[in-house]
This record gives C-alpha cells, sequence and structure tokens, in this order.
C-alpha cells in the first residue's frame, strides 16, 4: 500500500490546473445506459472512482473508452446485456448506485446491491427507492439486492424529497427522463454536478426544466440520443487547493475553473482571511495573514457550505488565532480525520456533530492514517504545515478523487512525495 510523505513549512507558489469534476463524471457516465448511441464525455479526471464506474456500465454491456491521456471517456450501450450490479463493485463505491435508475428505465427491470454504509455514515438510499416506486417500479429487497421491475416502463409522477439528496435526486431525473408522462421532483438537490447532469440530458433529448432550483420538471421521452458532453470543473477539488495555498501562507493560481466555487465557501475563506480574486477560468488566492481569523461553519445542501470540504477547512482552522465550530449536519460521522490531525497537535473535540476546534500555534509531523477520501486530503493539508515530516497511510483513498495530488503540490514547491511501503 502506498504512502504519502510531506515534510512541511514550505509556502506554496504556482499554479494549480482544476480537473473535471469527479461527482458530476459518475453521474455522467450511467446516463449512458439512458441511450443506444455514443456518449463522449471531456474534462473527466483520471481517479479510481473513474475506472471503477467504466467496469461496472462495462459489465452491463456498455463499451467504454476510457483515455486518461484525453480525460476522455467514450461511453456506448448498443444493448444492454446485464441487468445486475454486483455487491463488491457496489460496496467499493456508492455511485455505482447510480445505474439503477437508468437501467430500469431503459430496460424495465435492475438487480442493483444496497450500497451499505462507508466511513462517513450509513448512506441510506430511502429515498432513491422510493421516488422509483412513485415512478411505478415494483421493488424487492432480497439478500442485499433491490430488484427492480417495470415492464410497461414508469410513468411520471410528483415525487417529494423530505431531505435534499444528491444521489437520489440524479437517479430520480435520470429515471424520469424516458418514463411515460410528465414528472414533478420538488426539495430536489441543486449541487452543480447536478446542472451539469442536467444540461448533458437535454443535450441528448430529455425535456428537463428547473435546473439549479429545488424543483424540477421532466417530460418523458420514449428516448434519447448521443451527444458530447464536457464535464465541469471539480469545485471540491478547487476549494481543497484554495485551502492548501491558506494552511501553508501561499499564493497560487488555480485554473480551468469556469463557475469559480459557492458563495458560501467563498465567503468563509474570506473572513478566514484569504484574498480571492476571480478572473475568467481562474482564481488568484493568497494568503498571508500571520494568523487565520477562527469561523463557525455548519455544513449544508447546496448552495451551502459543503460536506466535502468539512475536514480540509478543519484542518486550516486548526491552527486559526482563535476557536471555531463546525456543525457537520450531512452525514452522521464524517469526523474520522479528527483523532489524526489530534495526534498532529490539534486540539479538536467532537460532541454529537459539533466539532469545536481550539487553535494551536504549529502542528507536528506525524505517522498518520487515511479513512476516507476528504479526511484523507485533510492530513495532506496538515502535514503541508507540520512541522517535521507527516506520512500518511492508506493514500488508496486519495486517488478515489484526486487526480495527480502529489505532482500538483510538488509543482508549487511543497516537499512531498508518494512511497510504496
Ligand atoms: C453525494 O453523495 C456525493 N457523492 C458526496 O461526495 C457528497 O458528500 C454528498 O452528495 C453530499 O453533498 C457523489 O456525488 C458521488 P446525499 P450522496 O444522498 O448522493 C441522506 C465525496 O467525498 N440520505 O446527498 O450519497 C444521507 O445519508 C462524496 O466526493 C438518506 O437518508 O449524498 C446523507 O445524510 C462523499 N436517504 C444525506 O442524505 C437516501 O436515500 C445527503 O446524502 C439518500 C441520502
Amino acid at each position: 500500500m502506498d504512502s504519502i510523505v510531506i515534510n512541511g513549512g514550505v509556502p506554496l507558489r504556482g499554479e494549480i490546473y482544476i480537473a473535471g469534476a469527479k461527482n458530476a463524471c459518475l453521474a455522467l457516465m450511467p446516463a449512458a445506459i439512458l441511450t443506444s448511441e455514443p456518449l463522449t464525455l471531456s474534462n473527466v479526471p483520471n481517479l479510481t472512482d473513474i475506472i471503477t464506474m467504466s467496469q461496472l456500465l462495462s459489465t452491463l454491456g456498455l463499451k467504454v473508452e476510457h483515455n486518461p491521456q484525453t480525460s476522455e471517456v467514450n461511453l456506448q450501450g448498443k444493448k444492454i446485456t446485464c441487468y445486475k450490479a454486483d455487491y463488491d463493485i457496489v460496496r467499493k463505491m456508492r455511485a455505482s448506485f447510480l445505474v439503477l435508475g437508468p437501467l430500469v428505465a431503459r430496460t424495465g427491470q435492475a438487480e442493483v446491491s444496497l450500497p451499505g454504509g462507508c466511513a462517513i455514515g450509513a448512506r441510506a438510499v430511502d429515498l432513491h427507492l422510493m421516488a422509483l416506486e412513485k415512478l411505478g417500479a415494483q421493488l424487492e429487497l432480497s439478500n442485499g439486492y433491490v430488484k427492480a421491475q417495470a415492464p410497461r416502463g414508469l410513468k411520471g409522477s410528483v415525487i417529494n424529497f423530505p431531505v435534499r439528496s444528491v444521489g437520489a435526486t440524479e437517479n430520480t431525473i435520470m429515471a424520469a427522463s424516458l418514463a411515460t408522462g410528465e414528472t414533478a421532483i420538488n426539495n430536489a438537490a441543486c449541487e452543480p454536478e447536478i446542472g451539469d447532469l442536467i444540461d448533458c440530458l437535454v443535450a441528448m433529448g430529455a425535456k428537463i426544466e428547473g435546473k439549479n432550483t429545488g424543483s424540477i420538471r421532466i417530460q418523458g421521452q420514449t428516448s434519447i440520443g448521443g451527444t458530447r458532453h464536457q464535464a465541469i470543473h471539480d469545485r471540491i477539488e478547487l476549494g481543497t487547493y484554495c485551502l492548501a495555498a491558506a494552511i501553508t501562507r501561499g499564493e497560487v493560481t488555480l485554473k480551468g475553473c469556469k463557475q469559480g466555487l459557492n458563495e458560501a465557501f467563498l465567503n468563509k475563506a474570506k473572513q478566514m482571511g484569504m484574498h480571492i480574486e476571480s478572473e475568467p477560468n481562474q482564481l488568484n488566492i493568497k494568503c498571508n495573514a500571520d494568523r487565520i481569523n477562527p469561523l463557525t461553519i455548519s455544513t449544508e445542501p447546496y448552495p451551502g457550505f459543503p460536506t466535502d470540504l468539512q475536514a480540509q477547512m478543519m484542518a486550516v482552522l486548526s491552527l486559526a488565532n482563535g476557536t471555531s465550530e463546525i456543525d457537520e449536519r450531512i452525514f452522521e460521522n464524517r469526523f474520522m480525520h479528527v483523532p489524526e490531525l489530534n495526534r498532529m497537535g490539534a486540539d479538536i473535540q467532537i460532541t454529537g456533530s459539533k466539532a469545536t476546534i481550539r487553535g494551536v500555534r504549529k502542528l507536528i509531523g506525524a505517522q498518520v492514517m487515511a479513512t476516507d477520501l476528504r479526511a484523507s486530503v485533510a492530513l495532506v493539508l496538515a502535514g503541508l504545515a507540520a512541522h517535521g515530516t507527516t506520512t500518511i497511510r492508506r493514500v488508496y483513498h486519495l486517488d478515489r478523487g484526486y487526480e495527480k495530488l502529489e505532482q500538483k503540490l510538488a509543482a508549487c514547491g511543497a516537499n512531498i512525495k508518494r512511497e510504496q511501503l
């Protein structure tokens, strides 16, 4: 298993190119199931999750060509030859569950393993299943799988989500695109990745209105076609490197990011003492404050502060000039980075969903363990600022969501390398 070794204390200086959005592509790829025509996706990051999704779609009968050099993925499902998503794949990557809606919509049947929990929480799928039943699918849960049947096709319906769910919204939009009649989705999630999926589906011939609002209306089509679509940039990677500049008191230019970052994150970054200047397709980030200001943050569905940047922000706030509070309101166990940050000298206490972070003057390098994707990168950020050497094990978590992480940081002067242990 690889490890990442960092000798901290170097302010980052230079340019970092932001890759395409993992969480957009993990919804865009299953959309290929909805058509027999080719779907070409560009700006697709070269990540293990993308490889896993490619493998899953291939087992269903799609032709999938992933070209990491050109960041393109060509997909075509002329005929779906298998309707089953195995436990072994789904347990590795929860986003595999996003084949359920498209499979039922295209073929009238699907058998998908329930994803089960993961390090950050139970990760229920009840909202996905509620929506599919409202669209007319007959569901049966047995042996850890959900079997869905819709022999006469899906029928449009009104779906009211009690809480906003990214995945359930995506599964429902894809399923409803081929249902008979109109579907209304109320309290839909509004993450930019969902907007990107809608843009792609509309280009394929789907009739979808209400993008970026909580209310989506879909006129089902008997079939949709292929298209070429460029994925949006990864706003979580963007925010992560913003915070890497902050924790090292560096100055970096982040390129390839059209829409920048959401206001909730930008406001908190500026309150902390960062200088962020937006230009077309890039952000100029500077943080030369002697110490950063403490913050109070609650994670919320978009457009609130993203839960996927909570761990990274906590690493930065562990060195703030005062006490910060973070309330993790999306997932029930997304503080796995806390014990490891405390082993590096941070002073963080957890009470229920709330973390109290008392700023310390310095962090000390240590051997630490990665547990999930965003906790892992929070430890990288801490290592970039810590005195001495930090060794982060189980970096396969990082490879799921960050393309060329150590290369991008080393190009900005960080003393970071990957070691085979
Ligand atoms: C997506 O996960 C992202 N993953 C996550 O990013 C992200 O943290 C999350 O949205 C929230 O923004 C992908 O897009 C592949 P949810 P998803 O359904 O769809 C509960 C990363 O680091 N819920 O919006 O699984 C759920 O338990 C990953 O890139 C139900 O109760 O998230 C959670 O508490 C981690 N029942 C809340 O809703 C359901 O049926 C939000 O989950 C579905 C969800």
